[in-house]
């Protein structure tokens, strides 16, 4: 059901720290926040304040970033003042092939926010980007800090398209926004509150046992489903069958079972 909670109530859409920590009721995720204008990416700031002693937990927030990082080597496209672009920085004792199973947390952590909060159809496509008729809403990118094959530091960047009525033009083809598809401005720390709480509590419970929820795969668009992917420059179709304990995507083409680990898949009717 939507939330009216989490109307605008006013024109004035601003991201706004003291609003976030005043209802904020976490532990570790978001004690330090910080708020840019303009950065160059959360995600590369959050690493950066790493090494200068930042909290885990920690979180950075801008309305405009000039090189915001995509999956794959891309950008990250979005309007100024209307999305959410932020990082969270965390130190987790997990093992290097634990990392790519985080990326599915934190999506599916959003995917829930964006499902129980607003109300809105939301389903996961392999790995963790957020797909809302048919769209991208959400994606996500991990950046990390890895020192003699230990993880040092882990930056869980966000990018959500809220307020944007017109996407830019290089995306609007494939993306949408919450507004768009809620037809409602959305307070934005308010979203953001409820996503850090969100993920403290399905962080916490993937410390204690790294393991992918069920629930991941009942949100996912992706199982059951033709996809397509690249593999050494040819083309491959199969059907999505499974989501394996480590987080890749088991795949059945004509001749062979596949894992994929990473990089991209298409799905026919998805963006
Ligand atoms: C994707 O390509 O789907 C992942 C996009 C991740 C974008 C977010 S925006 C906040 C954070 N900072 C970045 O530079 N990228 C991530």
């Amino acid at each position: 059901m939507f939330n009216k909670r989490l109307e605008l109530t006013t024109e004035d859409d601003v991201v706004k720290k003291e609003k976030i920590s005043a209802c904020l009721k976490t532990d570790i995720i978001g004690k330090n926040l910080y708020l840019y204008k303009i950065i160059d990416s959360t995600n590369t700031k959050a690493l950066s304040e790493r090494l200068s002693g930042a909290i885990e937990g920690s979180v950075f927030i801008a309305e405009h970033q000039t090189s915001g990082k995509g999956r794959l080597g891309r950008n990250w496209i979005a309007n100024d003042n209307k999305n959410i672009l932020m990082s969270i920085l965390i130190y987790p004792d997990i093992k290097l092939a634990d990392i790519s199973k985080l990326t599915l947390i934190a999506g599916l952590s959003v995917c829930k926010v964006i499902i129980n909060e607003l109300g809105l159809n939301a389903y996961l496509k392999w790995p963790n980007d957020i797909i809302i008729n048919n769209k991208k809403v959400c994606g996500i990118l991990i950046n990390s800090k890895i020192s003699n094959e230990s993880v040092e530091g882990l930056a869980i960047g966000i990018g959500i398209n809220v307020n944007s009525k017109y996407l830019p033009m290089e995306i609007e083809k494939k993306a949408t926004s919450l507004a768009i598809e809620s037809q409602s401005l959305l307070d934005r720390s308010k979203i953001i509150t409820l996503i850090l709480e969100r993920f403290e509590k399905d962080y916490l419970i993937f410390l204690n046992n790294p393991v992918i929820p069920a629930e991941y795969k009942r949100l996912s668009c992706t199982l059951q489903k033709e996809i397509s992917f690249y593999k050494h420059g040819t083309k491959i179709t199969a059907l999505a069958k499974d989501i394996a304990p480590s987080g890749n995507l088991v795949v059945q083409s004509k001749d062979k079972e596949y894992e994929i680990g990473s990089g991209e898949i298409s799905i026919q009717d998805i963006y």
